[in-house]
């Protein structure tokens, strides 16, 4: 209790009564997920349940100086960043990547692949190495849930948590918002449905705390051996039932099913998990409404999402998200 009232005694300078009260709300059931690790004040500060309508807008203004013959806002020239890859990533590195670039800052990138840490080196050595080098900030995806919370105990500047394990994505869930607010204008009140492997996905948990902070409705949809036991805890709803799903919502998130897990034996095969729970072409074109289209990726074609409508450009958004990818994190680096 003293650990959890110092916490948010720290937080609060940055957080408005509505937030706060919402964080209070929330608190308990994160608590659950990050016991392990302490929380400090640099951390609060990038957690997803702070997700507010400021974030957004600052990326739709970035995303106007991207379509800019400019394309650069030059805001962080003479700082440092360090983009630490623990684990692979194509859109989420590429994106923060060219953000640092746009913002004009001096961006290094780091890949444990063809680092120290092959031979042996500590993730503790390899951060207060990299710290001695003078860095402002760093952006780490790491396969250990907690570890972006962890690097602030080791290092003075910034950290992003680009992905941690099965933990969170925050950035990921913001473009999310990004882009369903382009879409709709709005994301209070809109019904959106997520598909597939809930129960390890970071930006499902991510895109749930953001959607109900800000108002939305979320149901979750997959096989049991999927879904997180706590989901009524989190203000969802689950059902076994896609066509229900589709029927209801105005978008629908479609999860990668995680196939590194299949040997776990979550899913029969990829063919009744596509007949099953996939996104086909023949589900949503027999729908009374148009509906709305994402996935984070990387896809699965074929198995949690059809090609063809992964590729539809008038249902799907795919493409979109990953283009707001670098505007989200130029906000977030802002
Ligand atoms: N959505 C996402 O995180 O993709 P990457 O793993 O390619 O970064």
């Amino acid at each position: 209790q003293d650990w959890f009232i110092n916490c948010v005694v720290k937080a609060k300078t940055s957080l408005s009564p509505e937030n706060l009260l919402f964080y209070l709300k929330n608190m308990e059931t994160k608590m659950g997920r990050v016991h392990s690790v302490k929380w400090g004040p640099r951390v609060i500060d990038y957690d997803i349940l702070f997700i507010d309508n400021k974030i957004i807008d600052t990326s739709f203004k970035f995303k106007e100086i991207l379509e800019s013959p400019e394309r650069k806002a030059i805001l962080l020239k003479g700082k440092t960043i360090v983009n630490m890859f623990f684990e692979n990533s194509t859109r989420t590195k590429i994106s923060f990547s060219l953000a640092e670039k746009r913002l004009g800052a001096d961006s290094i990138n780091f890949s444990s692949s063809t680092s120290s840490v092959k031979k042996g080196e500590t993730l503790k050595d390899t951060i207060q190495n990299i710290d001695a080098m003078k860095i402002d900030g760093a952006v780490i995806r790491h396969g250990h849930p907690g570890s972006a919370l962890k690097l602030t105990e080791y290092i003075d500047g910034a950290v992003i948590n680009a992905g941690d394990g099965s933990h969170e994505h925050p950035t990921q869930a913001i473009l999310d918002m990004v882009t369903i607010k382009e879409k709709f204008g709005k994301i209070k009140d809109l019904k959106v449905g997520i598909i597939g492997d809930i129960l390890n996905s970071r930006v499902a948990r991510s895109d749930i705390f953001a959607l109900k902070k800000l108002g939305a409705e979320v149901v979750v949809c997959g096989p049991s051996t999927l879904l997180p036991s706590n989901a009524q805890k989190l203000g969802i709803n689950v059902t076994h039932n896609i066509d229900e799903v589709l029927k209801w919502c105005d978008v629908v998130i479609g999860l990668r099913i995680q196939l590194e897990r299949m040997h776990l034996g979550r899913i029969p095969s990829k063919r009744e998990y596509h007949s099953e729970f996939g996104l086909t072409y023949e589900r949503i074109s027999k729908l009374k409404k148009d509906i709305v289209i994402m996935h984070p990726g990387p896809m699965n074609r074929g198995v949690e999402i059809d090609t063809n409508l992964a590729d539809d450009i008038n249902r799907s958004v795919i493409r979109e998200q990953v283009e707001l990818g670098v505007a989200v994190r130029m906000a977030c680096l802002k």
